[in-house]
């Protein structure tokens, strides 16, 4: 295991202690959420912990079955517990960029329906201010060259996400990514806002006000961040 995913597992050690029998909890998704459900879903096995769960993308949800983890849905469940979920910058105020993995979609919706939303992550993941790591926007393929054009007018350089083989990578709902370089942001609430504003956007990857706790693995040791 190399440094950086000792890190991440650390951070996902420290996350499975917060989960408590009976808890509907969110699973999230990367490398470090991938690390975190491997942990839960071992206690589900072995331990027969009893929760159940919500998962922010296809991948997720089928490792977490492949644990015996018992799903749930927002119809039975309209509040979960705790997720626990990765992140590709943890700023001040625990404002972030998700979606480097390309689920930013659900991974706000699990966000937003969560009690606790915490995130688990490595030192790397720290900045002052977001948007050295381009910020992936999900758009409705149709709007693309319209919203690119609007992204671009707010200092953005968006590029269509593209998989190994060339095609253009299309999320779990069915939308292409933008991965908007060159605004490193004061204000990403403004940002936040002109984003929720421009028609064809589906959704972005700046989380904001969400998170309520970081869990940041330096190698001294975990940091509990509130803010
Ligand atoms: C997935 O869409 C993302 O939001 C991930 O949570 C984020 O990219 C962090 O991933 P890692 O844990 O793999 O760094």
């Amino acid at each position: 295991m190399d440094e950086q995913t000792r890190l991440k597992q650390q951070a996902a050690e420290r996350a499975l202690a917060l989960v408590k029998p009976g808890m509907a909890v969110g699973l999230g998704s990367g490398s470090t959420a991938t690390l975190w459900i491997k942990l839960l879903g071992e206690k589900v096995r072995t331990e027969g912990l009893e929760i159940r769960a919500i998962a922010s993308s296809e991948d997720s949800e089928a490792l977490g079955r492949s644990y015996g983890i018992p799903f749930t849905s927002f119809a039975e469940t309209p509040t979960l517990d705790l997720t626990v979920d990765g992140a590709d910058e943890v700023a001040p105020g625990l404002a972030l960029i998700k979606g480097g993995g390309g689920k930013l979609l659900r991974e706000k919706i699990v966000a937003s329906a969560s009690k606790r939303f915490v995130i688990v992550a490595d030192g790397s993941k720290q900045v002052e201010k977001l948007g050295k790591f381009p910020l992936p926007v999900e758009v409705i393929q149709m709007a693309e060259p319209l919203v690119s054009r609007q992204l671009a007018e707010l200092g953005f350089t968006p590029k269509i996400r593209i998989n190994n083989d060339g095609s253009r990578y299309i999320t779990d709902e069915g939308n292409l990514i933008l991965d908007c370089s060159g605004v490193l942001m004061d204000n990403p609430q403004a940002i936040a806002a002109k984003l929720d504003a421009m028609v064809g956007v589906v959704e972005h990857g700046l989380f904001l006000g969400m998170a309520t706790l970081a869990l940041i693995a330096e190698p001294g040791g975990i940091v509990e961040r509130t803010k």
